[in-house]
C-alpha cells in the first residue's frame, strides 16, 4: 500500500490528532484531475440477499421520510438519455449514501432499498437501544426509529478519488437538512447525530469500514412510543455484491475515516474577531415553509437568467442557512457551530455587489476585507458560465484545522457535514422563494478565500450559486 498508514477498525486513532486531516487536505490540494475509471464504475444501488422485506406503505411517515431522502423519485430526460434522480442533491448524481433503519415494530435492522422503496431485513431484533446507546447525546427514551447513514466510498470514489470523502461528508449534511425539513411536514420530531461510536454502529450494521463508513444518524419520534422488541439476533442477510475496499485505492480517505472514528468531547474554536467592514442591513426574512420546497428543488442545468432578486429573498435564504437545528454539537440549537455563511452578492436589489459576512444576530451583511475576482479562480466551465448570471453565492466558511486539536480528526467530518446542511437549507429556502440553486464545489479555492478576506485556517467550504432558473433543454418530472 502506498504512503500513509491505515489503521485497522477498532484500533486506537492516529497518535497526533489532526494529522490524518492535514495529510488528507494536502492530498486534495496537490491532486490533479485524474480521469474517472469508467471500467470500474460500481453499482448505483446496494442489495441484500432476501431474508425478509417490508414493503413501505404509501403515506406512512417513516417511509415518506426515506423516500424524501433517498427514493428514486425523478427522471431527467436530456439529449444524452434518461437519468434517474433522487430528491436531495448529490455530487455528480452518484448518490453514495445508504440508509439503515432500526425499527421496534416489526423489530429489526433494515437496509433501505431505494430502487424498490422497501426495507430489507439485515438482522432481526430491536437494534434501537444499542444504536441509541452509541450516540453521544441521547434523548430521554429510546426513539421510535433510528436511521444511520453510511457512505459507500467507491460509489463516487471511482470518479472523484480522495475528494469523494469531502462530498460524502457534505452529503450527509445535505440529507440532515432534508430530514429536518421532511420531519417538520411529516410530524416527526427528528434530531441529527454526528457524534457516535463508529465502531459500535459499524459492527451492528455489519459494515466493513474500509468499504462503507457510517457518517451520520437521525433519531425520529412521532409521539407514539414503540415498546422495546426482542434483543438483536444473528445476521439474517448478507450484501449481494459488497463494494470494494478503498484501502489501496484511496489511502488518505481510509486513514482519515479511521482516525475520526471516536467522538471526542471537543472545544469549539473561538470565532474570528468580527471585521469592521461597512454594514448593509437586510429587511426581515419572509416566513416560508422549507418542507414545501422539497419536491420543487432541483439544480439548474443551464445556469441562471441575469435578473435581480430582492433583498428580502436574500435575507430569507441567509436566515435559513444560519438557523440552529436539533443536533448533537454544543450550541447548534442556536446556529451551526463549525462554519458560518458568507455571501457573494451579484444581483440583489438595493445591496451593492461584493463579498460579505452574514451577521445572523443583526440580520446584516458586513463587507469583507478581501480583494480580487472569483471569476479569476480555477473554475470549471459550467461554473464560469453560471456565475456571472447568478444573483448570489452562499459560502459557508470555517476553520478547517483548529477544532481537530480537541475534536480530533472527527472535526473534518463534523464541519463538512454542517457545511452541507447550511447550503442545503439555503437551497431549500431559495426553492421556497421561487429560485433555483446549485452547489459548485470548484468555487472553493484560494481565489474565493482571498475575495472573502479569509486568512489563516479559515476557508470556503462550499459554494452555492442561486438565482432565477434559465430554461434549459432538460425535462425533469416525478416518477410514478
Ligand atoms: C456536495 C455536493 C457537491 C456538488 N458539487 C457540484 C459541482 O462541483 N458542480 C456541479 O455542477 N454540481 C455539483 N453538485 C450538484 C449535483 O451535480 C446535483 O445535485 C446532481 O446532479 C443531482 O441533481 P439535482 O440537484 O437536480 O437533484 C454538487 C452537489 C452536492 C450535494
Amino acid at each position: 500500500m502506498s504512503g500513509s498508514r491505515v489503521i485497522a477498525p477498532g484500533s486506537p486513532p492516529a497518535a497526533v490528532p489532526g494529522e490524518a486531516t492535514r495529510r488528507y487536505l494536502r492530498a486534495l490540494a496537490e491532486r490533479g484531475r485524474e480521469p474517472a475509471d469508467r471500467t470500474a464504475v460500481p453499482p448505483t444501488y446496494k442489495r441484500y440477499r432476501y431474508a425478509g422485506r417490508l414493503v413501505l406503505p404509501a403515506r406512512e411517515p417513516h417511509g415518506d421520510l426515506l423516500r424524501g431522502l433517498l427514493g428514486v423519485t425523478r427522471a431527467e430526460w436530456t439529449h444524452r438519455g434518461v437519468r434517474l434522480k433522487r430528491p436531495a442533491p448529490s455530487g455528480g448524481a452518484l448518490y453514495p449514501i445508504e440508509a439503515y433503519v432500526a425499527l421496534g415494530e416489526p423489530a429489526g435492522l433494515y437496509h433501505y432499498d431505494a430502487a424498490h422503496h422497501a426495507l430489507d431485513l439485515i438482522r432481526p431484533g430491536d437494534h434501537r437501544p444499542l444504536l441509541h446507546a452509541s450516540l453521544t447525546r441521547v434523548s430521554a427514551g429510546v426513539p421510535d426509529v433510528v436511521v444511520v447513514l453510511a457512505a459507500v466510498f467507491w460509489r463516487n470514489g471511482f470518479k472523484y478519488r480522495e475528494f469523494a470523502y469531502r462530498l460524502q461528508c457534505q452529503e450527509v449534511g445535505v440529507l440532515s437538512a432534508q430530514a429536518l425539513a421532511l420531519g417538520e411536514s411529516l410530524g416527526l420530531d427528528t434530531a441529527v447525530h454526528l457524534r457516535f461510536d463508529d465502531a459500535a454502529c459499524q459492527w451492528l450494521l455489519g459494515l466493513d469500514p474500509t468499504r462503507e463508513g457510517v457518517l451520520a444518524a437521525f433519531t425520529c419520534a412521532s409521539g407514539r412510543a414503540v415498546p422495546p422488541g426482542p434483543p438483536p439476533r444473528l445476521p439474517a442477510a448478507a450484501e449481494e455484491h459488497p463494494p470494494p475496499s478503498v484501502v489501496d485505492r484511496l489511502p488518505c480517505l481510509t486513514a482519515l475515516h479511521a482516525a475520526s472514528a471516536a467522538p471526542l468531547p471537543g472545544v469549539l474554536p473561538l470565532p474570528p474577531p468580527p471585521s469592521p467592514g461597512e454594514v448593509v442591513r437586510l429587511p426581515a426574512a419572509r416566513a416560508v415553509r422549507v418542507a414545501d420546497a422539497v419536491p420543487l428543488r432541483c439544480s439548474p442545468e443551464a445556469g441562471f437568467l441575469p435578473r435581480h432578486i430582492t433583498a428580502e429573498t436574500l435575507a430569507t435564504v441567509l436566515a435559513h442557512a444560519a438557523a440552529g437545528y436539533p443536533g448533537d454539537l454544543p450550541g447548534c440549537h442556536d446556529a451551526p457551530v463549525t462554519c458560518a455563511p458568507h455571501v457573494l452578492v451579484r444581483r440583489v436589489t438595493g445591496v451593492p455587489a461584493g463579498a460579505y459576512r452574514y451577521d445572523r444576530l443583526t440580520c446584516a451583511l458586513v463587507a469583507a476585507d478581501g480583494a480580487g475576482d472569483v471569476l479569476a479562480g480555477p473554475l470549471r466551465p459550467n461554473t464560469r458560465l453560471a456565475l456571472p448570471e447568478a444573483a448570489a453565492v452562499v459560502v459557508p466558511v470555517g476553520d478547517q484545522t483548529t477544532g481537530s486539536a480537541t475534536f480530533g480528526d472527527r472535526w473534518y467530518r463534523l464541519q463538512q457535514a454542517e457545511a452541507g446542511l447550511v447550503v442545503h437549507r439555503a437551497a431549500l429556502a431559495a426553492a421556497a422563494c421561487g429560485l433555483t440553486a446549485r452547489i459548485h464545489s470548484d468555487g472553493t479555492n484560494p481565489t474565493t478565500d482571498a475575495v472573502l478576506g479569509l486568512t489563516g485556517p479559515l476557508h470556503a467550504l462550499s459554494f452555492l450559486l442561486l438565482g432565477i432558473a434559465r430554461p434549459g433543454s432538460t425535462v425533469t418530472g416525478p416518477l410514478g
